[in-house]
C-alpha cells in the first residue's frame, strides 16, 4: 500500500518509521522491496556518489534528475526530494517553482526543506499551495560553510531552546514531519514529545518517531566515509570490489568468455 504523509502521521507512537536516502532507480527498487517507509532523494547525493565534498554544489537540475530516476522506480514508500542549497532563500516563486519542478517533472511526492523560524512563512505558503513540506533541523549540511565544520546541536540551553521553538513553528507552518539531524538525544526526545507530527532522528539518538540513514552509509558501500553514528547493515562495498577483482581475473586468465 502505498505511504502517504497521513500515514506518517498515523504511525507516530504506533511503530518507528523507516527512512533511507536512494538516487537512482535500483537502490530505490531495492529499498521499496524491503518495505521502507519513505525514500528521500537527499542531496547527499553530492557528497555520496557525485564526488562533491558538500551538498552545495547539488544544484536544482541535479535533484530533478535523480528525482525522476528514483520515481520511475514506482516505489510505495513515500518518495520526498531534498530543494537544494539556497532555493528556499530567495523570494517564495524561487521556492514555489523549484517544488513545482521537483513534482510535476520528477514525481517527488514530498519535498524536505533545511531551516527553521525564519522560514516558517514561506513553508506555511507552500504547504497552502499543495506542498507537503518535511522540515530540516539541528544540523543543516547545506550551512557547512557557515558552519565550518559538521557538529552536534542542543547541548546549550539557548540553542536548545531555538530548536524547540524552530519544530513549533515548522509543526505551526504545516509541515508534515521534522527531520532532526545531529541533536543532542535528550533534546531530540523533548521536541518528539512536544509536536504532534513524526520526527525522523539522524544521529540524534533512538527517541524519535523513526530514523533514516544514507544508503551508502547503511549499505558499506564506502567504508570508512560514513559517520560514527551510521551502522554498515551490510558491506556492498567488499561484494563491488570482489565481483570487479574476479572478472579482471577471469578476462586477464582468459576464463572469460568461454
Ligand atoms: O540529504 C540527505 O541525505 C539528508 C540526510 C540527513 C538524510 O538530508
Amino acid at each position: 500500500m502505498k505511504t502517504t504523509t497521513h500515514t506518517l502521521r498515523r504511525l507516530k507512537g504506533q511503530r518507528p518509521i523507516v527512512a533511507v536516502t536512494a538516487y537512482e532507480a535500483i537502490t530505490a527498487r531495492l529499498a521499496g522491496e524491503a518495505e521502507v517507509d519513505i525514500i528521500l532523494v537527499g542531496d547527499s547525493v553530492g557528497n555520496t556518489l557525485l564526488g562533491f565534498d558538500s551538498t552545495i554544489p547539488v544544484t536544482l537540475d541535479m535533484m530533478v534528475h535523480h528525482t525522476a530516476a528514483v520515481a520511475r522506480a514506482r516505489p510505495a514508500a513515500l518518495l520526498a526530494a531534498d530543494v537544494p542549497f539556497i532555493e528556499a532563500h530567495f523570494d517564495f516563486e524561487r521556492v514555489l517553482h523549484a517544488c513545482q519542478r521537483l513534482m510535476q517533472e520528477s514525481g517527488a511526492e514530498a519535498v524536505k526543506i533545511e531551516g527553521g523560524l525564519a522560514l516558517a512563512p514561506p513553508i506555511a505558503r507552500l504547504v497552502e499551495a499543495g506542498v507537503p513540506v518535511w522540515g530540516h533541523l539541528g544540523l543543516k549540511p547545506q550551512q557547512v560553510r557557515t558552519l565550518g565544520r559538521y557538529k552536534k546541536f542542543g547541548h546549550d540551553a539557548a540553542e536548545a531552546e531555538g530548536l524547540l521553538a524552530d519544530a513549533l513553528a515548522l509543526e505551526k507552518a504545516g509541515a508534515f514531519a521534522l527531520l532532526l539531524e545531529m541533536i543532542e538525544p535528550n533534546l531530540a526526545r523533548t521536541i518528539t514529545e512536544t509536536v504532534k507530527i513524526p520526527t525522523i532522528g539522524i544521529g540524534s539518538g533512538p527517541y524519535c518517531d523513526g530514523q533514516i540513514l544514507v544508503s551508502t552509509d547503511l549499505l558499506g558501500l564506502e567504508p570508512g566515509h560514513a559517520p560514527a553514528f551510521a551502522k554498515p547493515f551490510a558491506q556492498v562495498g567488499e561484494e563491488i570490489k570482489k565481483g570487479f577483482a574476479a572478472y579482471t581475473a577471469a578476462v586477464r586468465a582468459r576464463k572469460f568468455p568461454e
